[in-house]
């Protein structure tokens, strides 16, 4: 009996022992499973986070409740940006027989009057200058198939010689979006292939006439980044700066693009919380991204004082192998980052790329790696999904970031 106590006894210490080790170590790993807890909220409870919207600002709620709980002081950092909305387009064809044509706006259209307006159609090919040779559009709709040069190109030709509107139709089957890059001069929408080539024929006939609705919400909107800060013990004025977009593109859920960049994120500061590091170590997610690095570039002039090196996920989620790399601009980064990955025991490979947010760092001379694993068939679209999300890479994602930070965030002689 007294034995059997004494067993008892010796294994509850034991067990007591051993309890805050096991707890210790559990929490200084990351889990793909934590990780994708947060794709699983910022993509499938809340969906698409379109910059200037309500979901977006829910998705900057969410991530500064998270490292607020990890024990991090968070700040919102605002900034302005143009927003833009299409809230309505339609293309009508006029006439004896009147029908509908679907049509999408292309991104920074401008507006048609509420009502539309009404023109004959006139075909210019590809809407390049030498095709207008001989053709007259003033006061005329246009109808350009895409290609060649881009829409902006098309849109600015035809406004240049008193076209009212574009449409143009696609150059493979189906419908496309995209963008103008900057605000045109007349509305300009996308029809496909199939619905363009009957419009072509008819323009050709002649006395084709279409109603062209376009209506376009252009307006200057504040949104944040959220910024949670861990005080360096040894050069606190020096900071590494960890992060990537939280913003989507509109109708798609932005699992991989990037909800998994910010849950690799999260994921490496709630491990890195209880890791001191000589020098500061800022976790910042930032806003539209998706819409001309917006986000990265506000933070990155308003906050570069004492920035030494930012790194940077986008898209982690998905594919064969890790990626680390930048614009090219500093080599030496990216071989700290091949080498902690080697000591972590992670397989890397380099790559260039100037498509994400660190290139906003990189512009301003500031040290900057690019962590990404390639591009997912669902990129950009509705299917963008958690379901296409790897928790392993998460993890694999996460654990690369603590081991480079912790690189970046120690102090080197010489
Ligand atoms: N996640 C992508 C960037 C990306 C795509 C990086 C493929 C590497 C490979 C990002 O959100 C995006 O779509 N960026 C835009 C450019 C940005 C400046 C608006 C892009 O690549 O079209
Ligand atoms: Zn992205």
């Amino acid at each position: 009996m007294r034995i059997a106590r004494s067993a008892l006894t010796l294994l509850l210490a034991l067990w007591i022992g051993l309890l805050p080790v096991s707890q210790a170590t559990a929490q200084n790993e990351p889990t793909g499973a934590s990780a994708f807890a947060h794709v699983q909220h910022l993509a499938g409870t809340i969906g698409p986070r379109v910059t200037g919207t309500a979901a977006e600002r829910q998705a900057a709620e969410y991530l500064a409740a998270q490292l607020r709980q990890y024990g991090y002081p968070v700040e919102f950092h605002s900034f302005q940006f143009p927003f833009f909305e299409a809230r309505q387009v339609q293309v009508q064809v006029t006439g004896a027989s009147p029908r509908t044509v679907t049509a999408e706006a292309l991104f920074l259209t401008a507006s048609t009057p509420p009502s539309g307006i009404e023109a004959e159609v006139v075909a210019v090919g590809l809407g390049r200058p030498e095709d207008y040779e001989g053709r007259r559009v003033t006061g005329a709709i246009v109808l350009a198939e895409r290609g060649v040069i881009t829409f902006r190109e098309k849109a600015a030709n035809a406004a240049a010689r008193g076209a009212v509107a574009i449409i143009v139709y696609n150059n493979q089957p189906g419908i496309t979006a995209g963008t103008l890059q900057q605000r045109s001069d007349i509305p300009a929408v996308t029809v496909s292939q199939e619905d363009g080539r009957g419009l072509l024929e008819a323009a050709q006939r002649g006395g084709l006439r279409l109603r062209v609705l376009v209506d376009a919400v252009h307006e200057t909107r504040t949104t944040v980044n959220v910024v949670a800060t861990k005080r360096g013990t040894v050069r606190s004025d020096e900071i590494v700066v960890v992060g990537g977009h939280y913003d989507s593109v509109a109708r798609s859920p932005g699992a991989n693009d990037n909800a998994s960049g910010v849950a690799a994120t999260l994921e490496a500061a709630r491990v890195l919380a209880s890791i001191p590091t000589p020098r500061t170590v800022q976790f910042v997610l930032f806003a539209a991204e998706e819409l001309g690095l917006y986000g990265s570039a506000a933070f990155a002039s308003d906050r570069r004082q004492g920035v030494v090196a930012m790194v940077n996920l986008d898209m982690v989620g998905w594919g064969e192998r890790l990626m680390v790399g930048n614009t090219g601009r500093d080599e030496a980064i990216v071989t700290t980052a091949v080498q902690a990955a080697q000591q972590a025991g992670i397989q890397v490979t380099r790559f260039r790329s100037g498509s994400s947010d660190h290139v906003s760092f990189e512009r301003l001379g500031i040290p900057s790696v690019f962590l990404h694993r390639g591009v997912d068939p669902n990129y950009h679209r509705p299917t963008d999904t958690p379901a296409g999300v790897e928790p392993r890479h998460l993890e694999e994602a996460s654990r690369l970031v603590v081991a480079i930070v912790q690189e970046l965030a120690r102090l080197r002689t010489g």
